[in-house]
């Protein structure tokens, strides 16, 4: 008999995503019967609110997932690799938002308004991935187009949140504005440099290609989630001192002829996009308004003049939302709906 009631696991729940996660559990009224709030043994003793009752965060061990049905992961890739594994023996399914698992083959990496059908594969380890925030929100506008016109080559430069870094980087692109602006000396110690009033083209390490981890998953998460391995693709990742919301410039070859009022039309009814594109009133989507909302907002839709079938597009979304914990719940939503 199916469950009405499931037992669920945020691990990192004190962290930036873990928070929105909670959050958007009861938001999304997900059938939540006991939840299991855990972390390092840096938060023992403190609580997070669910349904206005605060609710203690526990310390994650060996013996967290006992009786947990689902358990979303969010505090890092070396808690994933090791927690990851226990919880799946334990019989929890694990929906994954570090990098642990993604191109793992037998682990499925899913968007839900993309490849939901990929779920299915969760029997295999017991874990669903959850794609990177700047891949996630690129693939969600583009798949409608690579459906209908066939994606070729991919040219991404994008324009990422402190947020995705976690609440240390929030401070510390808080504290150095503050500094500056008062004229004291400023601190470097999530970044390299300083990233209030700069731009890091330096997300996460450097590779021996030259590219960095970051710029490689979207690459590589990209061809997975739209199972083609043919399409090229090429990415700048950059980080920049904006606390929410990821934005992206987007250039697309494709192998049949699309135009801009084309794709105009069909991003106007693809899920989880609202299309936000009237130059003429400077309408076009912005990090700061996409902060908060579920949907991907797509923009500055126009054809490349330097080629023949070109597009070139703005693509903003809410990196801790879609781009990490949204989608984990989406994932969970349809576990539960499908699967168990
Ligand atoms: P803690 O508050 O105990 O440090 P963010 O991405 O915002 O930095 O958050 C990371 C999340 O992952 C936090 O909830 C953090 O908990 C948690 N975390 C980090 N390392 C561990 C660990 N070794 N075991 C359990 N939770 C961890």
């Amino acid at each position: 008999m199916k469950k009405q009631n499931y037992s669920v696991a945020v691990v990192g729940a004190t962290g930036a995503v873990g928070n929105e996660m909670v959050q958007i559990l009861e938001e999304r009224k997900f059938p939540v019967g006991k939840l299991k709030l855990l972390a390092s043994s840096r938060s023992a003793g403190s609580y997070v609110k669910f349904y206005n009752k605060d609710t203690k965060v526990e310390i994650l061990d060996e013996d967290s997932f006992k009786e947990i049905d689902i358990g979303l992961f969010s505090a890092g890739g070396t808690v994933s690799e090791k927690f990851a594994p226990v919880a799946a023996r334990a019989g929890c399914i694990v929906v994954d938002n570090t990098s642990a698992f993604r191109m793992d083959s037998q682990v499925p990496l899913v968007v839900p308004e993309v490849n939901p059908h990929a779920i299915a594969q969760y029997k295999n380890k017991g874990i669903i991935a959850n794609p990177n925030c700047s891949t996630i929100q690129m693939v969600v506008a583009l798949k409608p187009i690579h459906d209908v016109a066939g994606i070729k080559r991919i040219v991404v430069s994008t324009y990422q949140a402190v947020s995705g870094t976690g609440k240390k980087a929030i401070d510390e692109l808080q504290n150095q504005s503050r500094d500056i602006l008062s004229f004291k000396d400023v601190e470097c110690k999530v970044y390299p440099h300083q990233i209030a009033f700069n731009c890091l083209p330096h997300i996460d390490v450097f590779l021996e290609n030259a590219y960095t981890k970051e710029e490689m998953k979207m690459v590589n998460e990209t061809r997975k989630i739209l199972e083609d391995n043919s399409i090229r693709i090429t990415a700048t990742t950059v980080r920049v001192p904006v606390f929410y919301g990821h934005s992206e410039s987007v250039n697309i070859e494709t192998g049949k002829k699309i135009t801009a009022g084309e794709v105009r039309k069909l991003l106007s009814q693809a899920p989880g996009v609202t299309v936000v594109d009237d130059p003429a009133s400077a309408t076009y989507p912005l990090a700061i308004d996409a902060a908060g909302k579920d949907d991907t907002f797509v923009g500055r839709i126009r054809e490349d003049e330097s080629i023949e079938k070109g597009i070139n597009m703005w693509i903003v979304a809410d990196n801790l939302r879609k781009g990490a914990a949204l989608n984990a719940i989406q994932i969970a939503e349809i576990l539960v709906k499908e699967y168990i």
